[in-house]
């Protein structure tokens, strides 16, 4: 028996592959939420920096990193957890909400349809990734939760559940600065989640309580950090810099907080998540 095995708190990383897709491109050249304001100067030079700084610690933390060609004329193409969701090497890919994004789709699809690994599944349904879907493999069995109210419809959940074989719980999101899932709720481990009870309807409310008894609770103010968009290996968990506060309570759960800046990417309302789509094998 190793030290830590005796620890029963002790919180264990796995290994993970992730894709991600560098800023070359990026710049808020139109707004699509209330983060992005076309008027604010981008230094897009600092944005691939703080990026490939994002990309490093991933790797050095002893994860796998795919990377996504940026396309010209995409600026959001780094927010690479919109193009789908994978779970057990299905990929049920993305169907942006906005013109603007639409083109992503099809960069990711080329992406799963060339690797043996994934069996791609076209979408009918607006949907837009891993940024309303997430995946919980040892909570009740292995669910997703899934959000609805500003960007995926609800009936990409029943089509995620079709293609994937799991139960997706639908989550209504209200609040338009929270406007997908992944900026209001995340998933720390295996079975345990994080997440801003406000931005979500008094129902969902009760969903989320229910299913998660001993999620860690953020405030507003860690919401409006992003400190929620977060990428988590069990252990390290990879939270933006502005997000200190939230990053003590993850101490205190256990967790292992890596700070990273990105704070260019939050002028197109993103954060870590959004700029890492998980590849579940
Ligand atoms: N500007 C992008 C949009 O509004 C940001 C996407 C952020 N991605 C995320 N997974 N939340 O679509």
């Amino acid at each position: 028996m190793t030290e830590r095995d005796l620890i029963p708190t002790a919180r264990r990383p796995r290994p993970r592959t992730y894709l991600m897709c560098a800023p070359e491109h990026f710049v808020v050249e139109y707004a699509i939420n209330p983060w992005m304001d076309t008027t604010a100067p981008v230094d897009t030079d600092l944005a691939v920096k703080q990026w490939d700084v994002l990309r490093q610690t991933m790797v050095d933390l002893g994860h796998t990193v795919h990377v996504l060609t940026p396309q010209a004329g995409l600026p959001d193409m780094v927010f690479a957890a919109n193009g789908g969701f994978v779970v057990d090497g299905v990929a049920y890919g993305a169907k942006f909400r906005y013109p603007q994004r639409a083109d992503e789709a099809a960069a990711h699809r080329a992406f799963y349809e060339s690797r043996a690994e994934y069996a791609f599944v076209a979408p009918t349904q607006i949907n837009e990734g891993e940024g309303d879907f997430a995946y919980l493999p040892d909570a009740h069995g292995g669910i997703a939760l899934a959000g609805y109210g500003f960007r995926t419809e609800p009936a990409a959940h029943a089509e995620a559940a079709e293609a994937l074989g799991r139960p997706v719980i639908s989550l209504k999101l209200v609040d338009p600065r929270f406007y997908h899932l992944d900026v209001a709720l995340t998933v720390l481990d295996d079975e345990n989640i994080a997440y801003y009870p406000g931005a979500f309807s008094e129902a969902s409310q009760k969903v989320i309580a229910q299913l998660f008894p001993n999620a860690v609770i953020a405030d507003e103010a860690d919401a409006l950090a992003f400190a929620l968009n977060l990428v988590s290996d069990g252990r390290n968990v990879v939270i933006n810099t502005e997000s200190t506060a939230f990053a003590d309570k993850l101490t205190a759960a256990g967790y292992h907080p890596v700070l990273v800046d990105l704070a260019e990417l939050k002028k197109g309302g993103g954060s870590v998540k959004c700029c890492i789509a998980e590849l579940r094998d």
